[in-house]
């Protein structure tokens, strides 16, 4: 397995589509197919009409999404007071839950915490103007780092380079502790420019339209996991 990591513990390269670019009248079929094709994850994008301008779907479909496969769901909240949400996604069967930096403000940890105790892995989102150093404090807490590789509310929008040196500070500083925490990277991410996010220091791959299109589901997902 690929090694995203120079120093530190290793951290394997996992294969998150996200079922924003599924049809959502077959998504049952369409999680068992990413099941049978090879991911290593579900990535769901919840969002509310507000935090972003779409509304996707909330926990009613991650419980159904649940009956359909064993992967690890990963979910991914664009809402505003997730505080008053996150509950509602363990008990549907959420193994991660990741919040929004720029949603929760000065009740960061409380929400990471409560998240934990919910009983999910837990995680913070920075969008791609959001320095690091405003979840410095909150790293330890978190199971998992995503950094948003586009503006948040669309699938299908062209990768931000510019989140690439937060990528391997993210990476930089999981190393000095001495930790392979996972480091999550989303939108825009093809069969050209993964190589660069692994490198920079991500380990989870998030992909939507890449995966969708694509016309051999399994060869792209092991193409994105290998190249
Ligand atoms: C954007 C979502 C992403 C998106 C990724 O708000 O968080 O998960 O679906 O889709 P692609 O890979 O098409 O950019
Ligand atoms: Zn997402």
């Amino acid at each position: 397995m690929t090694d995203s990591v120079k120093g530190g513990k290793m951290n394997e390269i996992k294969i998150a589509p996200s079922v924003l670019s599924a049809d959502f009248a077959a998504m049952g079929a369409a999680v068992e197919k990413l099941e049978k094709c090879g991911a290593d994850m579900i990535h769901c994008d919840v969002m509310d009409g507000t935090f972003v301008p779409k509304i996707t779907f909330g926990g009613d479909m991650i419980a159904a999404i649940r009956r359909h496969t064993a992967l690890p769901l990963d979910v991914h909240l664009m809402v505003v007071n997730p505080q008053n949400q996150v509950r509602f996604f363990a008990e549907a069967g959420a193994n991660f839950i990741t919040v929004h930096r720029e949603a929760c403000g000065e009740n960061l940890k409380n929400v990471l915490r409560l998240i934990k105790n919910c009983g999910a892995h837990c995680g913070v989102v920075v969008n791609p103007d959001t320095p690091l150093r405003e979840v410095y404090d909150c790293l330890e807490l978190c199971d998992m780092l995503l950094i948003m590789s586009v503006y948040p509310g669309l699938g299908g929008q062209k990768f931000i380079d510019y989140v690439l040196p937060k990528v391997e500070e993210a990476r930089r500083i999981f190393d000095a502790q001495g930790i392979g925490k996972d480091i999550e990277i989303d939108g825009g991410i093809t069969e050209e420019n993964v190589r660069r996010v692994k490198d920079a220091g991500a380990n989870v791959i998030v992909t939507g339209n890449t995966v969708f299109k694509s016309d051999d589901m399994a060869k792209t997902i092991a193409n994105l996991r290998t190249l």
